[in-house]
């Protein structure tokens, strides 16, 4: 039986053969694509290419695209929704088209992948008489040759269906795509697992018979082949300027039809993980239901998370990184309802990144901080999931119900995301007013909000030149005072206008007059050096490892976020200051003139405060 991994390398294999350019995946974060938070199929990073616009690699193209869909995180739990996949996808750009691409399909299914042809099923579009789009005939025709190659009649095994089912663009139908967004009609591939696969009587189509499209469990969407020859206008649809083809296919999905296996969490891409859970659990997948669903669900999860932290997601509260801290968390709680009581996440982690590295090296290079986010995650989450769960019990238990802020003090108190609530709500068979949750939820955000710009600028609401300028004489006076009177000097607070800069630091006595003196030729020093300024981001471990001083806000910083830090000085001659700043900051020290301190007094006891200027170069 092939393994998942060497049907992968087939698929690639043979499309190379037939003049593909094999090209890596491209990151789960989309570039310049705003319309997306994440890559969610594989012809995503090939969007400019499908539009026109030349690919460096050529008009044929092929690999396997590592997808995350958000949207099915709550779908997760039957045999075959995932949220993280692998998409085989093959691309022809203005070459190709309908013939090569079933021709070759039919070829690479049946004879590569060792498929009985009588257990496939395809699917056309029917056309579309207001959209003046017409009904597929040719990939009809084309179907009945490759499947007459093998002599078989295709009878009732080729069905068409309108464009809710058989039109592909990212927007789904066209009635929704934005002007500009390629489509087209596709077709799909289907398997069938047989009828003794099927539970027909729980379906939603229970009142008539089964077809491909049923949810029945029979039938098992494996691959589709877009032809993408068209581009949404104001009015309709235009001809692109060249026909191409956009084939996905679920490399899971391959292997159950191979495998003749209709559940994807039993297939060789989860051995590992799944064996790792039922060895920390003691319980046997597949025993019971209930059990076999959180299975599921932590499988999914924490495979997504760590693809996702791979490509420098981290978890947080905002952005594609709440979608991360969503998944490790739902995993914990799921692990949770299997008995886990101690830390469990690293050991799933490792087993994946073990079962992956062939294919992504990329996993074992950031083995360490992926395995270090998600055990910070988990840290975070564990202890206040158990009291947060207690709470829960408690305010259900007294009101038979959990209004929005009692779901928002879950919240702010135990890190409860809002699904996690409502999906505890709704497994007691009741709701929460999201409203009220979102309304808290955004007093409180207005709130820190305002609180956190105050922190990360020092008060620079203007960004003029002046401020600017006075900015990085903060990071200059900042540093110097440290070199004058030592590393207990840290920043207690920063005003900027655009006359004079107000910074106060810890620091038991008043200065001398040398002391003063010595930190305003420092500074002079600096800018007279003409120094460049530039900035990195980086995670709060690493701005501490690199040495940089400044404000770290702890909360904000733990989460995961990057933080900006500004370095003065170049590589070669070492950096004279590194500090965790929100900027903006001037280009080169030369800008900033020439640097005078106008007093030094007292704040409170233990710090003291200097109110300094630049003026025009004296001297
Ligand atoms: N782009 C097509 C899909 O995602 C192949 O289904």
């Amino acid at each position: 039986m092939m393994k998942t991994n060497e049907i992968r390398k087939a698929y690639l294999d043979f499309f190379q053969e037939h003049g593909h350019i094999v090209i890596p995946s491209a990151s789960l974060i989309p570039e310049n694509d705003p319309t997306t938070l994440f890559t969610g199929s594989g012809m995503q990073p090939m969007v400019p290419y499908l539009l026109g616009e030349a690919h460096p690699e050529g008009t044929r193209i092929v690999d396997s695209q590592k997808c995350f869909r958000s949207g099915d995180i709550e779908e997760v739990g039957d045999n075959r929704h995932t949220t993280f996949f692998e998409m085989l996808g093959n691309w022809s750009l203005g070459d190709y088209f309908k013939k090569e691409q079933i021709t070759w399909m039919f070829e690479f299914l049946i004879k590569k992948l060792g498929l009985d042809p009588h257990r496939l099923y395809i699917t056309a579009f029917a056309g579309n008489k207001m959209i003046k789009i017409p009904k597929d005939e040719e990939t009809q025709q084309l179907w009945m040759e490759a499947f007459a190659s093998v002599g078989m009649n295709t009878k009732d095994r080729i069905t068409f269906y309108d464009e809710q089912k058989n039109w592909w663009s990212r927007f789904g139908t066209s009635e929704q795509m934005p002007v500009g967004e390629p489509g087209g009609p596709d077709s799909e591939m289907f398997w069938d697992f047989g009828a003794h696969r099927m539970f027909h009587e729980h379906s939603m189509f229970a009142s008539q018979p089964c077809h491909v499209n049923c949810d029945c469990g029979r039938f098992l969407e494996i691959g589709n082949n877009v032809f993408m020859q068209y581009r949404k206008t104001d009015h309709g649809f235009e001809l692109l300027p060249k026909k191409n083809v956009d084939f996905g296919g679920g490399l899971e999905r391959f292997a159950a039809a191979v495998n003749d296996e209709p559940d994807i969490f039993r297939l060789d891409l989860f051995d590992n993980a799944r064996l790792a859970i039922e060895s920390i659990t003691g319980k046997k997948y597949g025993a019971d239901e209930k059990e076999t669903y959180a299975f599921r669900v932590i499988l999914d999860h924490l495979r997504a998370a760590t693809f996702l932290i791979c490509d420098g997601i981290l978890p947080s509260n905002k952005d594609q990184g709440y979608f991360v801290r969503r998944l490790i968390r739902r995993a914990i709680r799921f692990a949770h309802k299997l008995g886990v009581r101690n830390a469990f996440c690293g050991s799933i982690v490792s087993a994946y990144i073990e079962t992956y590295q062939e294919a992504y090296p990329d996993l074992v290079v950031h083995r360490e901080m992926i395995m270090a986010e998600i055990g910070k995650e988990e840290t975070k989450f564990k202890t206040s999931l158990e009291k947060g769960l207690r709470e829960f019990e408690k305010i259900f238990t007294s009101n038979r119900f959990v209004s929005g802020s009692d779901a928002f003090n879950l919240y702010q108190t135990y890190g409860f995301p809002w699904e996690l609530t409502e999906e505890l709500v709704r497994e007691k068979g009741e709701r929460v007013d999201r409203q009220v949750f979102e309304d808290e939820f955004k007093k409180h955000q207005d709130l820190s909000r305002a609180g956190s710009e105050q922190k990360f600028t020092g008060g620079l609401a203007d960004h003029s030149k002046e401020t600017t300028r006075l900015h990085t004489a903060t990071h200059l006076l900042n540093q110097a005072l440290r070199i004058v009177l030592g590393d207990h000097v840290y920043q207690r607070g920063s005003n900027i206008t655009a006359e004079r800069l107000r910074f106060d630091f810890s620091h038991g006595e008043k200065m001398t007059q040398e002391q003063l003196q010595k930190v305003e030729i420092w500074v002079n020093d600096v800018i007279a050096k003409n120094l460049p300024i530039h900035y990195e981001m980086m995670t709060f471990e690493e701005a501490k490892s690199v040495g940089a001083i400044g404000v770290f806000e702890d909360k904000y910083a733990s989460l995961g976020n990057k933080v900006k830090v500004y370095f003065v000085g170049d590589e070669a001659c070492e950096y004279l200051s590194q500090e965790v700043c929100g900027g903006p900051h001037a280009d080169h020290t030369g800008e900033l003139g020439f640097f005078k301190i106008l007093k030094e007094e007292a704040v409170s006891a233990g710090v003291r405060r200097i109110k300094a200027t630049i003026t025009e170069r004296e001297k």
